[in-house]
């Protein structure tokens, strides 16, 4: 009997044990779920975000999809500031470059996250002709313009429209550029959409029109770390860019107009290869670019989109897939980071601690009649539609 009742007592035992552990495991997969949960009941969220100097008010749009992915954007810029992808542990992070507040994106020379245009890349000295006539930008980097100028599209404010139309969450931003802003002829109404889908694709589509014939050649500069921390480099990351060639550039980063095999060269990553593998080889472009920043000639270009490069951080297991049906694609490993720019967090961000992929036209087209061409009518329309594809990838 004695040994009957202490048995009683282990069964009982074990079943509390059961029922803890039960209800345990339940709150562990309840908070799981939880932000997914969240965000199915809201996939679209506006914030005040700061206010500019002339008062008028700059917004945050916070996009969430059914698997709790989270893109945001300020309408400031139509900068991407923050997008929150999960690593092979479930874990999520936030995967981009940018800062805290509102001022620091007014101040900023890095365009992290914004839109850059008109022309997003360098034009020669500024300079270029049109129908018989010379237009000068104004400069900016040397003795050349760079993405737009000194306030370019990353620094002014859209007209923000959440798109109901869409089962996915999404945010169209609408920027009118005045005939002869930064010395570019022309009315020009862009329009930018992000999408985030729930195939974890942040979409981003473009739509420009003029009245006057003009140049046109936006994208979107976020700066990546797939590690979701600024704490390491981007050089463990692991790219393939598919392209046969890029165009090399001279010391000031112009490009020489030919179009040079990738073949033999660290510029070739039709394989995937680790950033970090060549990037101080001695080689003259590397030289030039202080490590890679340069545009490559994308393969397959037929104005569809396709895949054009994928970028993967063995740590964390994140992996990132761009598409775009751009004929070029910019790669810049973070080299003027220096540690100088306060990032969010109070974060120094140090040398090549985040990296671009920057679907575009060729550097410098507008004097490049052979590469393709980037002029825009009156009635025709600009598209282009650039994705950013999340993933984890096991080792
Ligand atoms: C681009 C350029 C780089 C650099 C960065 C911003 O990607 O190609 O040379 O100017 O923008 O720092």
């Amino acid at each position: 009997r004695k040994f009957d009742s202490v048995n009683g007592e282990v069964i009982k035992m074990l079943f509390k044990m059961a029922f803890l552990i039960a209800l345990i495991m339940l709150i562990f997969l309840g908070t799981g779920c939880d932000r997914k949960n969240q965000m199915e009941h809201q996939t679209l969220q506006k914030e005040y975000f700061g206010k500019l100097d002339d008062v008028r008010s700059v917004y945050r749009y916070s996009l969430l999809n059914k698997n709790g992915l989270k893109a945001q954007i300020i309408d400031f810029g139509a900068t991407l500031v923050a997008l929150e992808a999960p690593d092979r542990q479930g874990q999520f992070a936030d995967v981009l470059l940018g800062y805290d507040s509102l001022q620091h994106y007014v101040n900023d020379q890095s365009y992290f996250g914004g839109i850059v245009g008109r022309y997003g890349n360098r034009i020669a000295k500024g300079r270029f002709n049109l129908n018989g006539q010379t237009y000068q930008l104004t400069i900016n980097n040397g003795e050349n313009h760079l993405h737009g100028g000194l306030i370019g599209f990353n620094k002014v404010l859209w007209a923000a429209r959440e798109v109901t139309t869409s089962a996915e969450p999404a945010v169209k931003f609408t920027y009118l550029s005045a005939d002869g802003e930064k010395g570019y002829p022309g009315n020009v109404t862009l329009q930018v959409t992000y999408t985030l889908t729930d195939d974890n694709e942040l979409r981003i589509d473009y739509e420009g029109t003029t009245d006057q014939t003009t140049i046109l050649n936006p994208t979107n500069h976020a700066y990546f770390n797939l590690s979701g921390s600024t704490d390491q480099t981007i050089l463990g990351h692991e790219l393939m860019i598919a392209a046969d060639h890029y165009t090399p550039v001279d010391a000031g980063l112009i490009t020489s107009g030919e179009l040079a095999p990738v073949e033999g060269t660290p510029m070739d990553f039709r394989t995937a290869q680790s950033i970090g593998a060549r990037i101080d080889d001695d080689f003259e472009q590397l030289k030039f670019g202080r490590g890679y920043d340069h545009n490559w000639v994308l393969n397959d270009y037929t104005g569809a989109v396709r895949l054009v490069a994928t970028l993967y951080d063995p740590r964390s297991g994140r992996l990132l897939e761009v598409l775009t049906d751009q004929p070029g694609l910019q790669f810049y490993s973070g080299n003027f980071l220096d540690g100088s720019v306060v990032g969010k967090g109070g974060i120094n961000y140090q040398f090549r601690t985040g990296l671009c992929l920057e679907a575009q036209h060729f550097p410098d087209s507008p004097n490049k009649p052979h590469f393709p061409p980037v002029t825009l009518q009156p009635g025709e329309v600009y598209r282009q539609t650039t994705i950013y594809r999340f993933s984890i990838k096991d080792e």
